[in-house]
């Protein structure tokens, strides 16, 4: 387990261009180990690129991370191996395998990092399922047969199949009707306090940033504009910030 309050993910002066689109322009990002970290800002600025930067998957062309007290760069293959294992992720789109059932989903992570026999993958998948609240009976199905909350879980399920000190949640309560997003929220917090977890999470949800985010960090042209308590972020003199905390959908 990582030091709590130590920095598990410190980003610096990410640079992330598509061709003529400079979509990261210098962004520096600290997450400290044990927080939940609200990821906010308009759609299209680049919330998903630099979740996929971090991870690996989309190239930067400039910058560094530092991830669990290491430098992803300049790390060996063997020592990004070991701390790609400790990282979960729930991506924004695709969060399932259509043609996998739900307990093949789960045990995808394990499969790739581990040769575990199928029966301890099975008991191993049943306690994820467990651990986000999904019944037993589930683990057969296809995700075109599950609720969207029962995906989402099942997608939290495969992030945490490995027991990852960090994870990376892109929109997790989208979709989810306002007690669907509650009962997630509240899940993503438990889970924080009893596995002693540290959660990035991407969203575009106000409810959810007041119920579970220790912080919140605002992207904005390309740069972290801010990053704080609700209350230090939501009163800064930004246009974008006042009508996200302050304008027709907000709490006052
Ligand atoms: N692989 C790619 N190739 C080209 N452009 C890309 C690629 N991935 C992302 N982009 C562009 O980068 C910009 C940021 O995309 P990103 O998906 O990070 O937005 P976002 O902040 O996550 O938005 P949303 O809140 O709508 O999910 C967009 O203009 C997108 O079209
Ligand atoms: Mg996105």
């Amino acid at each position: 387990m990582f030091p709590r309050g130590e920095i598990i993910l410190g980003v610096r002066d990410i640079h992330v261009s598509f061709g003529t689109a400079h979509i990261l322009r210098g962004l520096d990002l600290d997450v400290r180990a044990g927080e939940i970290l609200g990821f906010v800002g308009g759609s299209g600025t680049g919330k998903s690129v630099l979740m996929r930067a971090v991870l690996g998957l989309a190239q930067k062309q400039q910058g560094s991370i530092k991830l669990l007290g290491q430098d992803y760069d300049s790390a060996d293959e063997t020592t990004r191996n070991t701390m790609d294992q400790r990282l979960g992720v729930l991506f924004q789109h695709g969060a399932l395998f259509s043609s996998l059932t739900v307990r093949e989903n789960i045990q995808v992570p394990m499969r790739e990092y581990h040769s575990l026999s199928q029966k301890l993958m099975d008991e191993l998948a049943a306690l994820k399922m467990d651990l986000v609240g999904l019944a037993a009976h589930a683990a057969d199905r296809y995700p075109s047969q599950l609720s969207g909350g029962m995906v989402k879980r099942a997608a939290l399920a495969r992030a945490l199949a490995l027991d990852p000190d960090l994870v990376f949640l892109d929109e997790p309560t989208s979709g989810l009707d306002p007690i669907g997003a509650a009962d997630f929220d509240e899940l993503i917090s438990s889970l924080r306090d009893t596995l002693g977890l540290t959660v990035f999470m991407v969203t575009h949800d106000l409810d959810s940033i007041h119920a579970v985010c220790d912080r919140v960090a605002v992207l904005r042209d390309g740069k972290v504009l801010v990053a704080g308590s609700v209350d230090e972020v939501s009163s800064v003199e930004d246009e974008w910030i006042q009508s996200y905390f302050r304008g027709k959908r907000a709490r006052s």
